[in-house]
């Protein structure tokens, strides 16, 4: 088989520069390389209900709209429908079917060791039992497509640790080899800090969206956290989330430039009316580097958002697609476990 390259995004909110840097670049560039699927992970979603909206009847037309608009996202920034599968989770329901069976072979202790919940539980959020079996879901999505490489962002690591864990515990428990185990892929920019300096998050509220244009983006940047050094004192670049944010979209040569004013605020200072760089500097250098760069996808992205039958075709074929893959996949599982008649042999 081809090499199966497979990865989702949560419709939680609106996508940021983490998950562009962390994940959805990567997703786009290997698109070029193997066979891909991608999936708006509505599922996934559902295990946090409450944060997507505070009116209980609201909840279904916002991830509806979410997941809408993870497509469009993905559609604007380069995702090819002619190259890449690309569905909602939900519209391949055999994932479910075996999250089940996986979690059936897979002990307690594993999931109780998962960061991202623990994470969860020490900031207060009450646990459903789907929270807590995220990662079984998570590994069923993997496997159900036999997927070799998961490209991803560093705070996934421990979920495809995981998902090779459950592959193995199938494996074994039935003397099979139905499960090729996966790998991560990771970007250069592994984790992308937030402007408040933690893990750019949509759970923390510290994200850049990628979309964001005009005043909102202005502001959002104008608020990154930096510390108190003044304006006309050398300032330590690698501790600055300004500089860390600046640095994915810059080449060698101009990060040393950046470095350089850091390190000399005065160098070129004629360029600033003679005024030091300060970090007020940085981040318009920032805003700048943001309108460059994503400035002709948003122009995409309103094109495609006038073409709602056009999103929705794409997704009802990129399904069509996944979900035959996942029943071929059903077949060996149900096969293995002893469902559906005797073989004939
Ligand atoms: P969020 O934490 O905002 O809810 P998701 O969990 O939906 O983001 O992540 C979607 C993808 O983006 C995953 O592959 C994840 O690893 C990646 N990602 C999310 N935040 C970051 C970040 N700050 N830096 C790098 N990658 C990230
Ligand atoms: N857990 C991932 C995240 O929060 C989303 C996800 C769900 C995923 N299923 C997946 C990522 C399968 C890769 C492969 O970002």
């Amino acid at each position: 088989m081809a090499k199966r390259i497979l990865s989702g995004v949560q419709p939680s909110g609106k996508l940021h520069l983490g998950n562009y840097f962390g994940a959805i670049r990567q997703h786009i560039a290997l698109q070029e390389e193997a066979d891909c699927f991608y999936f708006i992970a509505d599922y996934h979603a559902l295990t946090t209900i409450g944060d997507l909206h505070p009116d209980r009847k609201q909840r279904g037309q916002t991830l509806r709209d979410y997941s809408r608009d993870v497509a469009l996202d993905y559609l604007a920034l380069g995702l090819d429908p002619n190259k890449a599968a690309f569905f909602r989770q939900s519209d391949v329901p055999e994932v479910t079917e075996l999250a089940w069976i996986l979690s059936t072979v897979t002990g307690m202790g594993l999931l109780e060791r998962a960061h991202s919940y623990k994470d969860k539980i020490d900031r207060g959020i009450a646990a459903n039992v789907g929270l807590f079996t995220y990662p079984v879901l998570m590994a069923a999505d993997i496997l159900i497509y036999r997927s070799h490489l998961v490209p991803v962002g560093k705070d996934q690591v421990q979920h495809l640790e995981m998902t090779r864990d459950m592959a193995g515990y199938f494996n074994t428990a039935f003397g099979v080899d139905v499960f090729p185990l996966p790998m991560e892929r990771l970007d250069v920019a592994a984790t992308v800090p937030g402007i408040d300096g933690r893990k750019m998050s949509k759970s923390y509220g510290n994200t850049i969206e990628i979309f964001a244009e005009g005043n909102p983006l202005k502001k959002t940047v104008m608020s990154i956290v930096t510390d108190s050094t003044p304006v006309e004192s050398p300032k330590d670049p690698s501790r600055c989330n300004v500089f860390a944010l600046l640095s994915l979209f810059v080449d060698q040569t101009e990060k040393a430039k950046i470095v350089s004013l850091y390190h000399h605020p005065m160098e070129d200072a004629e360029q600033r009316q003679g005024r030091p760089f300060g970090y007020g500097d940085a981040k318009k250098m920032l805003l700048d580097k943001i309108n460059a760069f994503f400035g002709p996808f948003r122009q995409k992205r309103k094109e495609l958002a006038a073409q709602p039958d056009y999103v929705e075709e794409v997704l009802r074929k990129g399904a069509q697609k996944a979900r035959a893959e996942a029943q071929k996949t059903m077949e060996l599982v149900r096969l293995a476990v002893g469902m559906g008649p005797r073989p004939v042999t």
